[in-house]
């Protein structure tokens, strides 16, 4: 364990955080050992990825395990998918790009998004039509608590929405491989705005490109300016709330999101709250998506927060919507 480890550089936000102690995950052998040393000390200990979702406190008194297992590997047929085994510290778009590129179709819709597989199943991530949960199998994971090793099927995961059993108990199951199922008989989904003139018959590749492209013109490159992606999630309310706010407010996105409920647009309330572009200190909204908050430089947690907590409030204010974050404070 490497004592007061500096975090700025492992964490897409950019901010300027330590942990009391960290450690690179090389193996799941290597998490009991170190579960082991928490335990010993009475410090929690979390996960860290890709540190695409976290919104990072100056100092974690705890144990951070850096999740580097590694590893990609074809099972092989089960029913009418493909098997592909993966490492918790693999990064996502790598294994998109991998899979996509072979000859084995299904992430396209979900290329260029920040982080690693083991983080991808805790909050179901998703894009463009498409859920982790529609190309999930199975999950290994160590629970925290008691050093146990549980396999998840995807009934046991219980997906929802940027949910899951995972986000549910926060840093209880530390996740060491992931297991996703790849369409045999493949179809494009273009139904997505910025997709949907591409023609019916177009190969994943192409679709994958055209998702690439479509994030980066909307979505600000944490490499340049830190951010976690969406810092809300899309509020889902009954639908009898969503009509009556359509009809007040005119061009609200409404989408359908199952009995008797709808999801609305939390970019589009941010931006008519008057949000976009807005700055607070050296945190902001960008310009080009409201649901973007990002780091113009030198940000730290208590403005990012700051800020999240004026939105949400204005949000309120104006819609009677509650906005959830996204990202976890850790
Ligand atoms: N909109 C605005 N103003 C804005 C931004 C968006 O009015 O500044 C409205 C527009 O009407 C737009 C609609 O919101 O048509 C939807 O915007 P977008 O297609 O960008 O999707 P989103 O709902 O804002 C969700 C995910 C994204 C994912 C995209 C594409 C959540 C919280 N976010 O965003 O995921 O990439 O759909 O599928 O569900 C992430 O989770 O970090 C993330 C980037």
């Amino acid at each position: 364990m490497t004592p007061e480890f500096d975090l700025t550089t492992r964490n897409t936000f950019g901010l300027s955080s330590r942990a009391r102690f960290a450690a690179e995950v090389t193996s799941a052998e290597d998490l009991e050992p170190l579960l082991g040393e928490a335990r010993a000390r009475n410090l929690p200990m979390r996960i860290l990825g890709g540190g695409s979702n976290v919104v990072l406190r100056p100092y974690f008194d705890g144990v951070v395990a850096l999740m580097s297992i590694m590893g990609r590997e074809v099972l092989g047929e089960h029913g009418d998918t493909t098997l592909v085994r993966f490492g918790a510290g693999e990064n996502w778009h790598e294994i998109v790009e991998w899979t996509v590129r072979q000859g084995l179709p299904g992430l396209e819709n979900l290329a260029s998004i920040p982080g690693t597989v083991g983080a991808a199943p805790i909050q179901n991530i998703g894009a463009y039509g498409v859920e982790l949960v529609d190309r999930f199998h199975a999950l290994s994971a160590i629970d925290t608590t008691d050093g146990s090793v549980h396999q998840f099927d995807r009934e046991q995961a219980q997906f929802a929405y940027r949910q899951s059993v995972f986000k549910r108990s926060p840093g209880r199951f530390a996740v060491t491989s992931v297991t996703l199922a790849l369409p045999k008989t493949w179809r494009a989904n273009v139904s997505y705005p910025g997709l949907n003139d591409l023609p019916a018959d177009v190969d994943a590749v192409t679709v994958m490109q055209r998702v690439m492209v479509v994030r980066a013109a909307k979505l600000p490159d944490w490499r340049e300016t830190g951010n976690a992606g969406s810092f809300f999630h899309n509020p889902i309310v009954d639908s009898e709330t969503a009509e009556a706010l359509a009809a007040t407010h005119p061009g609200l996105p409404v989408y359908p999101a199952g009995e008797g409920r709808s999801k609305l647009s939390a970019g589009w309330l941010i931006e008519k709250a008057g949000f976009k572009g807005h700055r607070h200190g050296s945190a902001g909204v960008s310009p080009n998506h409201a649901l973007v908050i990002v780091n113009n430089g030198g940000a730290t947690e208590g403005e990012i927060s700051a800020l999240a907590a004026e939105i949400r409030h204005e949000v309120l204010k104006k819609f009677g919507v509650r906005l959830v974050q996204e990202p976890e404070l850790l």
